[in-house]
């Protein structure tokens, strides 16, 4: 198993998650983080900072959006890791929430 980085990080990006990671298995895309499945440990340990509620365990992510767990296994072999915090896009406040934003996400 492997936790999961789901809609509501898209056009947020807090990185709040990345701090704590012990394997260093966050990827970071334009607007939207993933997790590395082959590397995330399952130490559950991101799930509860991430202030957007995005990170679920791969059981445990919501109706309708089981497709991230594939999103999140092909765009981290894409894109690079992140280790440290950085400052939230800029509307994330604003985006925090919102439904429908999968068709916002910058590959
Ligand atoms: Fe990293 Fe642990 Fe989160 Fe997996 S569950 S992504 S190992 S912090
Ligand atoms: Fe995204 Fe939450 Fe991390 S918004 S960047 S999964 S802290």
């Amino acid at each position: 198993m492997a936790f999961v980085v789901t809609e509501n990080c898209i056009k947020c990006k807090f990185t709040d998650c990345v701090d704590v990671c012990p394997v260093d298995c966050f990827h970071q895309g334009p607007n939207f983080l993933v997790i590395d499945p082959d590397e995330c440990i399952d130490c559950t340990l991101c799930e509860p900072e991430c202030p957007a509620n995005a990170i679920f365990a791969e059981d445990e992510v919501p109706e309708g959006q089981e497709n991230f767990i594939a999103l999140n296994a092909e765009l981290s072999k894409l894109w690079p890791v992140i280790t440290e915090v950085t400052k939230p896009l800029a509307e994330a406040d604003e985006w925090n929430g919102k439904e429908g934003k999968l068709e916002l996400l910058e590959r």
